[in-house]
């Protein structure tokens, strides 16, 4: 009896754990890391809404942990690298639209981020303020290129009295640095990441090219691969 209970007190964490991790994810993963929007009449250029676009600079992978592929362990995940959902749930920035090829044509970001200074309740609102990174999330999920991967267009921002430009430089700068917090071992809130970066060329034209504010970006994609353990 004693042996029973001391034994269940040992797995009962561990199931819950196992349960949080197959949580529903956003879709049903393919079982690739993603595929190429351009390949199949999509873009890795995000929709503005002034005639320009925003780059696609960081891929989440379709054979990353199920659950950070989900809007709640995405959030997580991104807390964990210090980002967080927008100030009291204000949204200070525009909506912009992409089209990753996956037959659902041009959809609206389903969340924006931005560095929340070390704070996830009011940091980003600092943010809004200050200026910093900050990243919109599209997720391929249509029917006829089901990877699950989240597809990032990271920026850093200039402050709110520039009124949300993006800085010098800074589609490489937001990439490089999302990218240099998330690669390696960090966690939030009990779940603990493990995730290996991979530069990509050939999916993103480098320049200036349609591109907002006329800033050139090096036409690199990073791939993250995120893993929980
Ligand atoms: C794709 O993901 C979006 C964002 O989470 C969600 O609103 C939508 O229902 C998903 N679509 C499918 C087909 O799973
Ligand atoms: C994005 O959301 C805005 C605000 O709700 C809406 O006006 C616009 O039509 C949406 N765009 C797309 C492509 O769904
Ligand atoms: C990816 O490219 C960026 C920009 O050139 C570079 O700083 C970074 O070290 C590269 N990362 C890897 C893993 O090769």
């Amino acid at each position: 009896m004693y042996l029973m209970n001391a034994l269940r007190g040992f797995v009962m964490p561990y199931l819950a754990l196992i349960n949080l991790l197959s949580s529903p994810t956003m879709d049903q993963q393919d079982g690739v890391a993603y595929y190429s929007p351009t390949d199949r009449g999509g873009s890795m250029l995000i929709n503005a809404g002034n005639g320009y676009g925003e780059p696609i600079n960081v891929i989440i992978s379709g054979l990353s942990s199920p659950h950070v592929l989900t809007l709640d362990g995405a959030i997580n995940f991104a807390r964990a690298i210090g980002f967080s959902e927008e100030c009291f749930g204000l949204h200070l920035g525009g909506y912009m639209s992409a089209n990753l090829g996956d037959g659902n044509g041009w959809v609206n970001q389903t969340i924006e981020l931005r560095q929340d200074y070390g704070n996830a309740g009011i940091g980003t609102c600092l943010e809004s303020l200050v200026g910093g990174n900050h990243f919109r999330i599209f997720v391929q999920n249509g029917t006829t290129a089901d990877s699950g991967a989240l597809f990032l267009a990271v920026s850093r921002e200039e402050p709110i009295t520039e009124d949300h430009d993006v800085v010098p430089d800074g589609y490489n700068i937001g990439r490089n640095q999302l990218v240099s917090v998330a690669v390696g071992k960090t966690w939030y809130n009990g779940v603990k990441y493990h995730t290996v970066a991979q530069n990509t060329t050939g999916l993103l034209k480098a320049g200036a090219d349609g591109v907002n504010h006329g800033i050139a970006q090096d036409g690199i994609v990073a791939l993250l691969t995120v893993t929980i353990y």
